[in-house]
């Protein structure tokens, strides 16, 4: 069963308002038409209003690149999924490695964020990956694994449908050094293989697992060019309207 395949720009902590508008603005004409993939930008939450705004309408969404679990609450410098919602977002990245290294989210905080952005409709990017002294010691599969199982804690294979993964070996992201296709495809592998586990074959067959670490133009064709590879979550190339759309038309 074919995967619609999803290709996501992480622009990080980049972008003014002015400059993410100029992007969407040059962006979308490029694009326009492009039904053979989903297409979504995550920016700051600062941004979410005007890259809203000027995407309206079009074939591309907008999402959070962080939701906190709580619907609301006093957590300064957090945003809830109400807010997302209440300024027209559709999806959020959970657990990107850059926060669990940095703001020391756990397993269990993937597991409270991903509960509650399937409880509001929010469609979930949930980012695992090893960092390179797990790959290099033979710990990339069973790092993946409690990945998996921690995020999907309590999770049903009713509500799981709208879940997203990514694949993002940590030395990969940032680094220019890509996994070559066949380490993505290894790695996706397993990692449905533990969703196969945990929510069943049919969950496993239809969620969509993506992958990300250096994806450019010049690597996009042999990465999502994989049966096995359903899209890319890509940072640095999606900064410019130009290297963006060339990886959406792999
Ligand atoms: P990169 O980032 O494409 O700049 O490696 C990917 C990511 O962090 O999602």
């Amino acid at each position: 069963m074919a995967r619609k395949k999803l290709i996501a720009a992480n622009w990080k902590m980049y972008k003014t308002p002015a400059e993410a508008k100029a992007f969407v603005d040059a962006f979308l004409p490029l694009v326009a038409g492009h039904t053979r993939d989903e297409i979504a930008l995550f920016p700051s939450p600062v941004l979410l209003p005007t890259v809203i705004a000027a995407a309206k309408d079009s074939n591309v969404a907008v999402g959070c690149q962080n939701i906190h679990f709580a619907e609301e609450g006093a957590y300064t410098g957090e945003t809830s999924v109400g807010q997302l919602i209440a300024v027209g977002g559709t999806h959020t990245l959970i657990g990107h490695s850059e926060r669990r290294q940095y703001f020391a989210e756990t397993d269990e905080i993937v597991n409270k964020k991903l509960h509650t952005a399937l409880k509001h409709g929010i469609v979930p990017i949930v980012c695992v990956g090893e960092v390179l002294a797990e790959r290099e010691a033979g710990k990339t599969e069973s790092v993946l694994k409690t990945q998996v199982t921690g995020a999907f804690a309590n999770i049903t294979a009713e509500a799981a449908a709208p879940i997203v993964i990514a694949y993002e070996p940590v030395w990969a992201i940032g680094t220019g050094k890509t996994a070559t296709p066949e380490m993505a495809v290894e790695a996706h592998k397993i990692i449905r293989a533990e969703v196969t586990k945990l929510l069943g074959a049919d969950v496993a067959a239809k969620m969509r697992i993506l992958y990300g670490g250096s994806v450019k133009p010049d690597n996009a064709t042999a990465l999502c060019g994989q049966e096995e590879i359903d899209g890319a979550l890509v940072g640095g190339a999606s900064l410019k309207p130009d290297s963006f759309t060339a990886i959406v038309k792999y």
